[in-house]
């Protein structure tokens, strides 16, 4: 298998244990293993303390997966364990051959497109439309996107890097769209949790959509990106059957210290979420307020879900350049859009952590030179 490097990963790999700021992380403020078994009940910690180091059930943690599927609307069947990047892999590899053409929300978390490309599919790139100040989706692009040989729509709501959601209105008619076609839909639901009104919170699509597969995790609405912990719900047993054999390619099973540490998030899962979104919202506040006040050199787009938000530099200068500047003279990363294939003059920035206003004030010391 051939695949590109993955920009954005790359990018994170050369700044993000070097440089002094961070305005772009896409995960939520973190916790310390105590904070997080010192809240939990006492199953979870006779499970800690007699935790042995041995391998673990290939599909995941019976407790485990009872706590995901009680979250996601699906039975514990229809469940499995796997690190969130690895769900995207295995999932597109299962469900995709060589020929099939696949319909991505885009701009995209570059594994949902790189993966069918390096799987030899044709990839067609569906682009949220910017209007008023926010994202739109563009449901005619879609129908008109869709070949012969469409096999896979692949979603991201609350999406990564704008923060668009649609309505459940919206999403219905995707997915009455994808029906009619007999088109399967991967919905990579990482910042599912992180809506800033919770009534907008949509289903999980499986919920709503037989022919789909949602990939979850605790790395960005939970704020536990370290134990690599997440899973693809879906109610086709053969798709989930497939994905685990794949597994046995990959990593087999979990970690055994990550699954009782997701066992102990999960119970505590409400809070634990409640705590990222708070963090989110304040900070959404900030941010709003210094782009907008810079109207002259920024142009801002509402987010309405998830950690990042994808405003516009505007002027001259290539928005690569003045990350790259930005690194140089006040040691603060920013990601550029080029990172999700895109020419916009666009920058990601991410809104989890507790250290944000920190950083926008750096950026804000870095514009006035
Ligand atoms: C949309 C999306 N999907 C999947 C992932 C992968 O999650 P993880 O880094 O926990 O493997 C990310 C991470 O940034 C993401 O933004």
């Amino acid at each position: 298998m051939k695949v590109r490097d993955f920009l954005l990963e790359r990018y994170f790999a050369k700044y993000e244990f070097t440089v002094e700021h961070m305005l772009s992380p896409s995960d939520c403020e973190t916790m310390g293993m105590e904070d997080l078994l010192s809240g939990s009940d006492s199953e979870v910690l006779d499970l800690w303390r007699n935790l042995k180091l041995s391998y673990t059930e290939a599909r995941g943690h019976p407790l485990l997966l009872k706590e995901i599927a009680s979250r996601t609307g699906v039975t514990s069947e229809e469940v499995l364990e796997i690190n969130p990047e690895e769900g995207i892999f295995l999932t597109m590899n299962a469900l995709l051959d060589q020929d099939d053409h696949a319909v991505i929300l885009s701009p995209s978390y570059q594994s949902l497109y790189e993966i069918p490309k390096s799987l030899g599919c044709e990839v067609t790139r569906w682009y949220l439309k910017k209007e008023n100040g926010s994202w739109r989706l563009d449901i005619p692009f879609l129908e008109g996107a869709v070949r012969e040989n469409t096999r896979l729509v692949v979603l991201n709501f609350p999406h990564n890097p704008t923060g668009f959601l649609p309505s459940l209105d919206e999403l219905t008619e995707v997915l009455d769209f994808c029906a009619k076609k007999g088109i399967f839909v991967f919905s990579d639901e990482m910042y599912r949790g992180l809506e800033y009104d919770s009534e907008k919170r949509l289903p999980s699509v499986p919920e709503l959509y037989k022919k789909s597969a949602a990939l979850g995790g605790l790395s960005k609405t939970y704020g536990l990106p370290g134990l690599r912990t997440g899973w693809i719900t879906s109610r086709d047993p053969w798709l989930l059957d497939r994905v685990a054999s794949l597994k046995d390619y990959t990593t087999i099973c979990a970690s055994a210290p990550s699954e009782i540490l997701a066992i102990a998030a999960l119970r505590r899962g409400d809070e634990l979420a409640g705590r990222c979104r708070a963090i989110v919202i304040e900070n959404l506040h900030r941010a709003r307020k210094f782009f907008l006040d810079r109207s002259d050199r920024f142009e801002w787009f509402e987010p309405r879900g998830g950690s990042t938000a994808f405003p516009r530099l505007l002027g001259n200068q290539s928005v690569k350049d003045f990350c790259e500047n930005a690194v140089k003279e006040r040691s603060l990363m920013i990601l550029p859009d080029f990172v999700f294939d895109v020419d916009w003059n666009h920058f990601r920035i991410g809104m989890g952590r507790k250290n944000f206003p920190e950083a926008l004030e750096v950026l804000g010391e870095f514009l006035e030179g």
